[in-house]
């Protein structure tokens, strides 16, 4: 069954004095157990919007959204939130950031401390549980941001542009880190990025969207993130002239959009 949908839904803002922008209109989209979906498109064709809709933090004007097919009410703990800027509260050591959501779920400490360290763990990051956050590099705070909503054990995590502050190295570790945590956890995942590259690289599926008004104007299954996972390296995976035919296919699909 499909666990996160939106049906049809437009969401047009409106703000006082200004014209309304139509910053989604009559987007569908489903995400299956155990998908990675990667949603691209030029800056301003309603990404965020679409994740705040599936987040629950925005209700469309029209249409729905579902999760394992009841309509939504509002956010809730088994979507997994990850933001470009990493949200997190720098005071706090690494292990008070990631048992957040479980201290707020009532879990008791035992428990918050084991599933805190299976996160940090998963991410890389055991060594580093009682540093502070304003202590780590920016690769480091996203790994945090990452262990920080799974800690919740969501169904899906849905993340917007959470690598785009990251030089380019870095960014592809943590495209590597990202895959292999998929794979481990058998997480659905839900990505936004403005980088053709790092959506051919990590998706199962690519939504392409296009502006004025938002939409879904392609989409295009993938299955590189398997050769990865098999052993193979990032650097050849994304020369293979595979990769590189269908990174260009889903760039002219991005291009011919923006230009519409
Ligand atoms: N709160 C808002 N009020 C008015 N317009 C907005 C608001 N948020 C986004 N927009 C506009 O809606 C469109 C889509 O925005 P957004 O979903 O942030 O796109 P993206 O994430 O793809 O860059 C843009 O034209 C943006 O300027
Ligand atoms: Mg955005």
């Amino acid at each position: 069954m499909t666990l996160l949908a939106a049906h049809d839904v437009s969401v047009t803002y409106r703000r006082r004095g200004g014209q309304p922008v139509a910053a989604l209109e009559g987007v569908s989209l489903g995400i299956d157990p155990g998908e990675f979906v990667v949603a691209v498109g030029a800056s301003g064709c309603g990404k965020t919007t679409l994740l705040k809709l599936l987040a629950g933090f925005l209700e469309p004007d029209q249409g729905a959204v579902t999760l394992a097919g009841k309509a939504l009410a509002g956010p809730g703990r088994e979507r997994g939130v990850v933001f470009q800027d990493d949200a997190l509260f720098p005071w706090l050591s690494v292990r008070r950031n990631v048992e957040f959501g479980p201290r707020l779920a009532g879990l008791s400490a035992a428990e918050r401390q084991a599933s805190c360290g299976r996160m940090l763990a998963l991410v890389g990051l055991a060594e580093f549980a009682e540093h502070k956050i304003w202590e780590l590099s920016g690769g480091m705070r996203q790994r945090v941001g990452l262990a920080r909503a799974l800690a919740n054990e969501p169904a899906i995590l849905l993340m917007d542009e959470p690598l785009g502050a990251l030089d380019a190295l870095t960014r592809e570790k943590m495209q590597e880190l990202l895959i292999e945590v998929w794979a481990r956890t058998r997480q659905s995942v839900f990505l936004i990025t403005h980088s053709v590259e790092e959506a051919v690289f990590l998706a199962s599926r690519i939504v392409v969207l296009s502006p004025r008004p938002g939409r879904i104007t392609a989409e295009f299954p993938c299955r590189f993130a398997t050769r990865l996972l098999a052993g193979e390296s990032s650097r050849a995976i994304k020369s293979d002239p595979a990769f590189i035919a269908l990174r260009e296919q889903v760039l002219a699909a991005v291009l011919r959009g923006a230009t519409a």
